[in-house]
Formats: C-alpha cells, sequence, structure tokens
C-alpha cells in the first residue's frame, strides 16, 4: 500500500522534472546483445554521487530502481552498481530502449542512455543447388551446370550477407564485384571455379559476424574414348588387362567382366586386372565397364578377346653347303601379340637360337625370319623349331632343314659317260667275240618280242654296272628302261649304238632335271638320286 503511493508520488514528481531533464541534454548510446549482461552509467562522473534513480522511458516514464531506500526495492534482473550505474542481466529485445537516470546531489542533474539490442546472426544456411553430395558430405557440380548459392541468416538487425571464393592454393576474394546479396547464380561451371565458398553474415550493430564455408567440386567425365587392351605384363608372363578412360576428374571407376556371364574379375581405379594362366583360355572375352560419377549413366563399355597363336611355315627348307637360308615363320591370330623364338633341338631338346652373325633373326611385327648364313652340313642340318607364345597358349613348327653339297655337273656327266663308254665296250666285245648272229637275233628279239625281254637285257647289262656302281635305285631303272622303249623302232644294226646315245640322252635330260631341282630347292627325290649318282666321283 505504501509502496504505490510512493510510486505515485515519484512519477508525479517526475513528471515535474521532465522540463529540466531535457534541458540537461546528455545522451549516450550503448549496445548491448541478447543475452548478455549490461551496465549502463549514469553519467560520465568521477567522485561524490549523489542519490540516483533510474526511470526508463517508453511511452511515459517507468520507476526501475533507486539509491534512496526509501524507495521500493529493484525488479529482478535490475541492480545498482557503484551506487549510481544501472546494470541489466540477460538482455532481451524488450529491454531496448531510452533509459533516464536522476542523481539528486546539491542540484539535480539527469542523463539519458539508449541501449539498442542486438541479436545474431545466429544460424547461416547455405544452400548451393543443384549439386551432388559425396559420402563424406562434400559438394559437387558437373562442368557446364548452372548452380544456385543462396545463404540466409536471422539476426537484428537483418545482416549484411557477402560471398568469398578461395581456390584451391590462392588467397580469399570477395566473389564477383563487390557482390553482397545473399544469393546469386553461376551460369556455366568451370574448373577454375572449384575451391571453397564462404558465405560471411555480419551484424552491424554488434560488429559480430559468422561465416560457412562450403567445399565445392567441379567434376567433369572423360571426354575422349573409353580403351582397353590386354598385353604381356611387363615382368611377370600372366596377361594384364588394362582400360583407359583418360582426362576426366575425378578418375573414373573401372569394372572387369568375363563375358558372357558378367563374371567380374575386379574393380579399380587403375582399371588394370592381371590374370594367371589358369584363368586363360583360347577365345575367352573380357569386357571393361568405365563409370565417372557425373558420366553417362551406363558408363562407356569396350571388350577383349584373348587368342592363342597360330602359325604359317613351310615345313622343309634345303641350303647348299656355304650358302643361305631364310626360315620364315608367320604368326597369326595371337591377342595380345605373341613372343616369337626360335629354338634347334639337335642336342639340347630347348636350346634357343641366338642372333650372331651366323643367325640372323628379324622380326616384323607377327613375323619373324632366321637366315643361317654359310650353311654348313654338320652344324646346321636338322629340326628348327619356331615357337609362338602368348598367356593363352603356345604354338611350335617344326622345319626341316636339309643342307646338300652343290653338283659338280661336268664331274658328273663326265663320269656317266665313260661308264657307259666301259659298258659299250664290253658289251661290244662280248658281242663279237659270241657270234654276228647273236647280233641278227638280238635285232629280230628287239622287232619281235614283248618288253619283259627287253628287260631282262636290261637288267642283266645293269648288273655289270651295278657292281660298280653300288646300289641303284628302281626309278632309275624304270627311266632308263623307258628311254629304251624307243629303241625298237631305231634301224636294229645300230641297236647298241642307239642305246648308248639314248642313255647318255636320257641321263643329260635326267641331269638337267636334277640341276633344275636344285635351283628351284625343290624336287627332293630327284635331287637324292643325283647326290647317290655323284658319290662314285
Ligand atoms: C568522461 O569524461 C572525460 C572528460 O570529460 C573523458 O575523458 C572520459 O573518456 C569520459 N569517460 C567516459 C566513460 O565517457
Ligand atoms: C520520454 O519519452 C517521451 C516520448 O517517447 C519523450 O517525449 C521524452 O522527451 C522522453 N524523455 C526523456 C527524458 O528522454
Ligand atoms: C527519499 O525518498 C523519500 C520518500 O519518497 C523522500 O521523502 C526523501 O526526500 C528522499 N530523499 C531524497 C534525498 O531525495
Ligand atoms: C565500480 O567501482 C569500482 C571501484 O571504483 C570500479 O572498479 C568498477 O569498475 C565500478 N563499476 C562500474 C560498473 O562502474
Ligand atoms: C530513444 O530516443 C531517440 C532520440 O533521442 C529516439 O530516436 C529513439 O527512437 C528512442 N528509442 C526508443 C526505443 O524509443
Ligand atoms: C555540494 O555542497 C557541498 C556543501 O554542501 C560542497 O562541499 C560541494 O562542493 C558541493 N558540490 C558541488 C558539485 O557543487
Ligand atoms: C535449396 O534450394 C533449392 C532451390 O533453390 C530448394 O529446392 C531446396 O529446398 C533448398 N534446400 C534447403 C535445405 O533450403
Ligand atoms: C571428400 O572427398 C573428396 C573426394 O574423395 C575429396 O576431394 C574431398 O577433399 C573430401 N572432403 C573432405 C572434407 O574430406
Ligand atoms: C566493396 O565495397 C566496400 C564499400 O561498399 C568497399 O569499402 C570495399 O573496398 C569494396 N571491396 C572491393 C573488393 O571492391
Ligand atoms: C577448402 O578448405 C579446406 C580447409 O581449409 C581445405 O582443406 C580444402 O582443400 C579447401 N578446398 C579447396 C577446393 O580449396
Ligand atoms: C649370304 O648373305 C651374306 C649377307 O647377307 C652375303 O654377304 C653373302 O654373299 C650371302 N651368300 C650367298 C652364298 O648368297
Ligand atoms: C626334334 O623335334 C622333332 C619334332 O618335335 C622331333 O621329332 C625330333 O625327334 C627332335 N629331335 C631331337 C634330337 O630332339
Amino acid at each position: 500500500m505504501a509502496a504505490r503511493v510512493s510510486e505515485t508520488w515519484v512519477l508525479v514528481c517526475l513528471g515535474a522534472l521532465l522540463a529540466r531533464w531535457v534541458a540537461a541534454g546528455l545522451e549516450a548510446v550503448v549496445i548491448g546483445e541478447v543475452h548478455e549482461d549490461i551496465t549502463l552509467h549514469c553519467g560520465n562522473i568521477s567522485g561524490q554521487r549523489g542519490l540516483v534513480t533510474w526511470y526508463r522511458n517508453d511511452s511515459e516514464p517507468v520507476f526501475l530502481l533507486s539509491s534512496n531506500s526509501s524507495l521500493p526495492p529493484a525488479k529482478p534482473r535490475f541492480s545498482l552498481e557503484n551506487a549510481s550505474s544501472l546494470h541489466i542481466e540477460a538482455l532481451s529485445l524488450q529491454d531496448e530502449g531510452n533509459y533516464t537516470c536522476w542523481e539528486v546531489l546539491n542540484k539535480t542533474r539527469w542523463f539519458r542512455v539508449w541501449l539498442q539490442v542486438a541479436s545474431g546472426p545466429d544460424q547461416v544456411e547455405v544452400n548451393i543447388s543443384t549439386t551432388g553430395v559425396l559420402p563424406n558430405g562434400t559438394l559437387y557440380v558437373a562442368k557446364g551446370s548452372h548452380v544456385d548459392f543462396t545463404c540466409s541468416s536471422s539476426s537484428r538487425p537483418p545482416p549484411l550477407v557477402e560471398w568469398w571464393f578461395q581456390a584451391p592454393d590462392s588467397r580469399a576474394e570477395p566473389f564477383g564485384n563487390n557482390l553482397t546479396v545473399s544469393s546469386f547464380t553461376l551460369l556455366l561451371m568451370s574448373q577454375n571455379l572449384q575451391g571453397n565458398y564462404t558465405c560471411v553474415a555480419t551484424n552491424n550493430l554488434s560488429r559480430r559476424h559468422r561465416k560457412v564455408t562450403t567445399e565445392l567440386l567441379v567434376y567433369y567425365p572423360p571426354p575422349s574414348a573409353l580403351q582397353c587392351w590386354a598385353e604381356i605384363s611387363p615382368g611377370s608372363f600372366m596377361l594384364q588387362l588394362t582400360c583407359l578412360w583418360d582426362g576426366g576428374y575425378p578418375d573414373p571407376n573401372f569394372l572387369w567382366t568375363e563375358e558372357p556371364g558378367g563374371v567380374i574379375v575386379g574393380t579399380s581405379n587403375l582399371g588394370v586386372e592381371m590374370l594367371n594362366r589358369s584363368q586363360l583360355s583360347d577365345g575367352r572375352k573380357f569386357k571393361c565397364v568405365g563409370r565417372h560419377i557425373v558420366g553417362p549413366e551406363s558408363g562407356a563399355s569396350c571388350m577383349v578377346q584373348i587368342k592363342s597363336p597360330s602359325i604359317l611355315s613351310e615345313p622343309m627348307k634345303t641350303c647348299l653347303v656355304g650358302g643361305n637360308v631364310t626360315l620364315t615363320c608367320q604368326v597369326t591370330g595371337a591377342y595380345p601379340l605373341a613372343k616369337i623364338l626360335w629354338l634347334r633341338n639337335l642336342t639340347q631338346p630347348e636350346m634357343i637360337v641366338q642372333p650372331s652373325s651366323h643367325h640372323l633373326i628379324s622380326v616384323t611385327g607377327q613375323s619373324s625370319t632366321l637366315t643361317i648364313r654359310n650353311c654348313s652340313q654338320d652344324l646346321d642340318e636338322g629340326y628348327y623349331v619356331c615357337r609362338a607364345e602368348n598367356p593363352v597358349g603356345v604354338r611350335e613348327v617344326d622345319i626341316w632343314l636339309s643342307v646338300k653339297e652343290p653338283l659338280n655337273i661336268v664331274g658328273i656327266v663326265g663320269t656317266i659317260v665313260s661308264l657307259l663308254l666301259l659298258g659299250l665296250a664290253i658289251i661290244s666285245g662280248l658281242m663279237l667275240y659270241y657270234s654276228p648272229v647273236f647280233c641278227w637275233k638280238l635285232g629280230n628279239t628287239f622287232r619281235g618280242q614283248d618288253m619283259g625281254d627287253v628287260m631282262v637285257l636290261v637288267e642283266s647289262e645293269e648288273e655289270m654296272e651295278e657292281e660298280e656302281d653300288a646300289a641303284e635305285e628302281e626309278e632309275e631303272v624304270e627311266e632308263e628302261a623307258n628311254e629304251r622303249e624307243e629303241l625298237p623302232k631305231e634301224i636294229p644294226t645300230h641297236g647298241h649304238i642307239h642305246r648308248v646315245t639314248a642313255l647318255v640322252n636320257g641321263n643329260v635330260d635326267w641331269m638337267d632335271n636334277g640341276l633344275q631341282a636344285l635351283q628351284d630347292d625343290s624336287s627332293e627325290q630327284q635331287s637324292d638320286v643325283t647326290q647317290e649318282e655323284d658319290r662314285p666321283v
């Protein structure tokens, strides 16, 4: 009851004093923040203070507290400090306003304090769209896309919002042309716009600011086409599958599968998979699918098919002693490309032919030639093996090389002629020794009888040659017989002479053949015969 009466008195009293307060006209502005404490001083006076009473001056003055103990006590949150200052705890926005202190000493003085209460910025919210989010929370956008940036925060008074951009390894700079807008749009994202975007919200009253930094990555798929291949892994002899899709950011992922069936061989960022031999068989197909985070949904793919090598080569070759010969080995169908080796199995079964002045090896693509220079029968005759090998398979082909003495034609002719002359001489001698009638009989026999008789005669004749000549081939005999088929048509009395001529001619023809055969490196049989004929020389 008493308190209310005194309050009323204070208000009346205050009203009477108002005119004089205005006249005093000292004013201060104090800025506080919500939830914090603040002290308002009653003027800037040092020394002894009189009784101080604080009022709040809204539409009309409201008593707060006084150092006159006979006046009502202070409301909660309000207290007097050093007998003159007003202390307010835990400011709220409602505390903003004008405050007045009235001091009574020798004379009455008053001061006005304008309390401003600032709030925030509390929550800064950044919204960057349209973006993707990585598992670690980092945002990414596709190069060339358009991106909206929005920054919002609650603050009193409303905040000043600024955007800053920091590219990797460079200083932060205000974004754009001194922008202070809360939202903007970038139309064509490019690689140099990747970096940290910072939104700074500032409360101009309290100078308090908050910022939120968002990392934004600018991704792009590889511009090139996906490539894949199989090769022999360097070092080991495993098959290496490689998939390449270059130029994107970040690196794409690769998935290797076996087709058909889609059994997974492996997934990686490198695109390289190793296969050991047990996983390889001729004709198997492997597919690589490359996927990029901002690439096409289905990814890009390519396929490889592994194949074991096949070899094309001639089965045999002939070389003349002292000459050169080239063995050729052509590999086809091998994937990955085959390694080609020349081997000999003369003494050791797996002896690799090393390049030397005697053995020239040249490789062109998947074809290899082995040139043997200065052939020698002892060293070079025999089997040569061409081996083509890739991780899928191994193929070998044997090539037989025969080395022959070159023919001495004059020697052969001379030998044959002298042999025949010798035979002729012996026959003539025998006939002259027995009877000239035999000669007539022989003529008749040739005319009237069949070939069997002729053969008998010839064979008996040949036996004599064979005594000197070791073994003659049947073919040779037949050939001579064929030559003699013509004999009956000749004049009988000159039978011997004709026969000799025929034989000589036959042999010459036959020698021509042999010569040709040698030049052609073919006609193995005839060459063999020639050689046998040659030996007695
Ligand atoms: C009080 O006034 C004096 C001089 O008049 C000045 O130097 C001082 O800074 C003032 N103090 C405050 C808190 O305003
Ligand atoms: C108190 O407020 C009223 C109106 O808002 C104003 O006219 C008056 O001058 C103020 N008094 C003081 C001491 O500031
Ligand atoms: C203190 O307040 C009482 C009651 O309102 C009043 O009578 C007294 O004069 C005041 N004292 C001063 C020094 O103003
Ligand atoms: C109160 O007085 C003490 C001592 O003179 C001083 O240290 C302190 O700052 C003063 N408080 C206020 C709110 O003026
Ligand atoms: C406080 O007084 C000033 C003038 O001195 C005025 O501009 C301001 O609006 C007042 N504040 C409030 C909350 O009334
Ligand atoms: C107030 O009066 C006392 C004596 O009553 C005097 O000593 C003092 O100096 C005066 N103060 C002012 C500020 O005038
Ligand atoms: C961000 O902005 C987009 C469009 O500008 C809107 O659809 C989306 O809801 C916003 N997200 C948040 C979290 O505000
Ligand atoms: C999130 O992951 C991406 C890609 O792995 C990386 O570039 C980025 O630095 C990571 N961010 C954080 C904050 O770890
Ligand atoms: C941005 O504008 C403010 C004033 O509006 C100026 O003080 C500041 O230097 C400007 N900054 C740049 C980078 O232009
Ligand atoms: C963004 O800032 C973080 C922390 O300072 C830093 O690790 C990261 O590399 C920055 N990102 C870019 C793209 O600059
Ligand atoms: C064999 O080849 C070498 C070199 O290519 C050549 O000098 C030599 O004359 C050749 N020999 C024969 C018989 O062709
Ligand atoms: C060489 O190889 C061939 C074919 O594999 C084989 O017939 C021949 O017996 C081998 N010779 C030697 C000496 O190993």
